[in-house]
C-alpha cells in the first residue's frame, strides 16, 4: 500500500476537519440525546466510551470507510492467518496464537501447526511452576527457591514487569518475583544485595540472548553466584532461560530442559504471552496465566470479528490517526486511575512507540504523514498534581485514555469512590472547560474587586473541548489485564496498517546498538579518537579522565 493521504476517505476526513474544527464536543451532546449510549461499546470485559471525542456521525464514518479503504480487513485476516505481514524480516506475527491455544486446535503456518509449539511451552512452563510452588526445585543446599529475579530489557521486560505488577493482588506467597534490566550496575547491584543465593533463582528473558544488557546483568548475577557459595555444577539449579537461542543459553550454563523457547513469529514487545511471561506464572500461578491469556484471545476474536463501527481496536484506533493527521496531536496519554497500573503507559510506550514510530511505507517510500504519537502517562490521581496542568490549559491538544475499574481490589472507606470520581471528573474537565464569564463570576463570589476580577479571570478560563476515552472494567483480574493490553497491541496494528508501516520491524534501534559497542571499545582502550566529532571526543575525554 502506498501513502494512506492518497485514499478518498483521507481526504473526505481533511475537508471535513475544516467543518468540525468549530463544533464544541458540549453541543453535540446538547444536540444528541443518545450520544452517550451510541458512542459506548463492550468486548472482553471492558466498556469503551468514546463520546467525548471531536466526532460526530461523519466523522465515525469516514474513520471507518478510511479503516476499510486501507485495506484493514485483509490485513486482520493475514495476521489471523499467519501471513507474513512483517514484510523487511518475512516474518508471521503470531502473538495472537499464544492465546489461542486453549480454545483452538491448530493454526497451520508454514506447514506446521504452531499451536502444538504453543501448548508443549505451556505445558513446559507448567511443570516448571509447580515445581517452584511446591517447593520441588531446591537450590544448591537444598533450600526451597524463595525468589525469582527475571533479567530481560525492552520487551522481555515491560510487559512481564507491567502485568505481574497489575495482578499483585493475585500474587502467590511462595516466591517473590523481581525484575533487573537496565546496565546501570546500580539495578543488579541493588537487587542482589537483598536475595540470598541459596534460595535465589534467575529467569533470563532474551528472544535473541544477544541483548547487551541482559547479557551483562546475566554475568554479574552468575558472578556473584558463584562468589558466595554456588558452583560451576549447580548454576543450573539457580538459571533457567527464555530465549530462542538455545546454544548461547547452554554455554551460559542453563539445562537445556530448563531452556524455554520463544520463536521468530513473536516480536519483543508481543512477547508476554509467550515463555517471556514465565516471571507472571511464576508470581500468579499457571491458572492465572491461563485466565491472562484467555482474557487476550477474548479481545483478539472481538477485534477479528465484531464490524468496524463496534470495534474497540477499530475505533480507538482509528481515533487516534483523526488526532494525530488531522488535529496535529503529537502525543497520547494514557491515565490508569489504578494503582497496579501504574506502570502501564511505560509498556504501551515500548508497545506502540517501536512498532509505529517508522517514517517508511512497506514499498520502502517515505511517509507523507505523521505516524506514532508520544505515548506517555502514568497513574491518576497523581498525575492530577502534576502534569495535568498541560492537559487542561497547555498549548497542545493530547488525547487522553482514561482507565479505570468499578470496584477496587482494596475498599478501605470511600477511597475508590474518591478514585472514580476523580476519574470521571478530568475528562469532564477536559471537555467541558471555564468560560470567562464563569471564571469572572467565580472570582466575584469570592468578593474580588474589578480591578482584581480583570487581571485573574483570563488565567482560570481553560478552553475545554479536549477529546477522551474511558475505559472501564468491573475489576482489575487476570482476563481483563490480559484484554487491555491485547486492545492496545491490536489498536497499534490498526494504525500501523493505515499509515501502511511495518508496525512488527525495529531498525530504528540497530544503529544505537552498534555505536554503543563502538564508543565502550573507546572508553576502554586507547584508540585514536581523532575521526569522531568534537563533541563525542571531549565526552570520551571526560570519561576517561574520570576513570583515572
Ligand atoms: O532493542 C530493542 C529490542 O530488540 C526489543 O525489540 C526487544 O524487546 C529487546 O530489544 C530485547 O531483546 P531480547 O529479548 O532479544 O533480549
Amino acid at each position: 500500500m502506498g501513502s494512506p493521504t492518497k485514499l478518498t476517505a483521507w481526504k473526505k476526513l481533511a475537508d471535513h476537519q475544516q467543518e468540525i474544527n468549530s463544533v464544541d464536543m458540549k453541543s453535540l451532546f446538547e444536540t444528541d440525546s443518545k450520544r452517550a449510549e451510541k458512542y459506548t461499546t463492550h468486548a472482553a470485559g471492558w466498556t469503551l466510551d468514546y463520546a467525548k471525542n471531536r466526532a460526530n456521525e461523519k466523522t465515525f464514518s469516514l474513520l471507518t470507510d478510511l479503516a476499510k479503504e486501507a485495506g484493514l480487513e485483509t490485513a486482520i485476516k493475514g495476521m489471523f492467518t499467519g501471513a507474513h505481514i512483517n514484510n523487511t524480516e518475512d516474518r508471521s506475527v503470531l502473538h495472537i496464537a499464544l492465546r489461542a491455544s486453549q480454545a483452538q486446535e491448530s493454526l497451520i503456518v508454514d506447514g506446521i501447526n504452531v499451536l502444538d509449539e504453543v501448548r508443549s511451552t505451556l505445558k513446559q512452563m507448567e511443570k516448571f511452576v509447580e515445581q517452584l510452588h511446591s517447593g520441588e526445585w531446591k537450590g544448591y543446599s537444598g533450600k526451597n527457591i524463595t525468589d525469582v529475579v527475571s533479567i530481560g530489557i525492552g520487551g522481555s521486560y515491560l510487559g512481564p514487569k507491567v502485568v505481574a505488577e497489575a495482578l499483585t493482588p493475585y500474587a502467590q506467597e511462595q516466591v517473590k518475583v523481581h525484575f533487573v534490566a537496565n546496565i546501570d550496575g546500580s539495578d543488579i547491584t541493588g537487587k542482589l544485595k537483598q536475595m540470598n543465593p541459596e534460595t535465589t533463582l534467575f529467569v533470563v528473558a532474551s528472544k535473541t540472548f544477544g541483548t547487551l544488557e541482559t547479557l551483562s546483568n546475566a554475568n554479574a548475577a552468575r558472578d556473584w553466584f558463584l562468589a558466595n557459595g554456588g558452583s560451576q555444577e549447580t548454576v543450573s539449579k539457580h538459571f533457567a532461560a527464555v530465549s530462542s537461542n538455545v546454544k548461547k543459553a547452554v554455554e551460559f550454563g542453563m539445562a537445556e530442559e530448563n531452556i524455554f523457547p520463544m520463536w521468530d513469529w513473536v516480536g519483543g514487545r508481543y512477547s508476554l504471552w509467550s515463555a517471556i511471561g514465565l516471571p507472571i506464572a511464576i508470581a500468579v500461578g499457571m491458572d492465572n496465566f491461563y485466565a491472562l491469556l484467555d482474557g487476550a484471545h477474548q479481545m483478539d476474536e472481538h477485534f477479528r470479528t465484531a464490524p468496524f463501527e463496534k470495534n474497540l481496536p477499530v475505533i480507538m484506533g482509528t481515533l487516534g490517526v483523526w488526532y494525530i493527521n488531522f488535529h496535529n496531536a503529537q502525543t497520547h496519554a494514557l491515565i490508569p486511575y489504578d494503582h497496579y497500573l501504574r506502570a502501564m503507559p511505560a509498556h504501551i510506550q515500548q508497545l506502540d512507540m517501536e512498532s509505529n514510530g517508522k517514517a517508511n511505507l512497506l514499498n520502502g517510500d517515505g511517509v507523507e504523514t505523521d505516524t506514532a504519537p508520544i505515548i506517555w502517562g502514568g497513574a491518576g490521581t497523581n498525575g492530577q498534581h502534576a502534569y495535568h496542568q498541560l492537559l487542561h490549559q497547555g498549548t497542545r491538544l493530547v488525547p487522553v485514555d482514561f482507565i479505570a475499574p468499578l470496584a477496587s481490589h482494596n475498599p478501605i472507606g470511600d477511597h475508590h469512590a474518591q478514585l472514580f470520581a476523580n476519574c470521571l471528573s478530568q475528562s469532564q474537565a477536559l471537555m467541558v472547560g471555564k468560560t470567562l464569564e464563569q471564571a469572572q463570576q467565580e472570582l466575584r463570589d469570592t468578593g474580588a474587586t474589578a480591578e482584581q476580577i480583570d487581571a485573574i479571570a483570563p488565567h482560570k478560563v481553560i478552553k475545554g473541548n479536549r477529546p477522551s476515552n474511558t475505559l472501564l472494567t468491573d475489576k482489575m483480574t487476570p482476563a481483563t489485564v490480559g484484554a487491555l493490553i491485547a486492545l492496545y497491541e491490536h489498536r497499534t496494528f490498526v494504525q500501523g496498517t493505515i499509515w501502511g508501516i511495518n508496525s512488527f520491524d525495529q531498525w530504528g534501534v540497530e544503529l544505537g546498538k552498534v555505536l554503543g559497542t563502538d564508543i565502550f571499545n573507546r572508553l576502554v582502550s586507547d584508540s585514536d579518537n581523532s575521526g569522531l566529532d568534537a563533541s563525542t571526543q571531549a565526552l570520551i575525554e571526560a570519561f576517561k579522565k574520570a576513570q583515572s
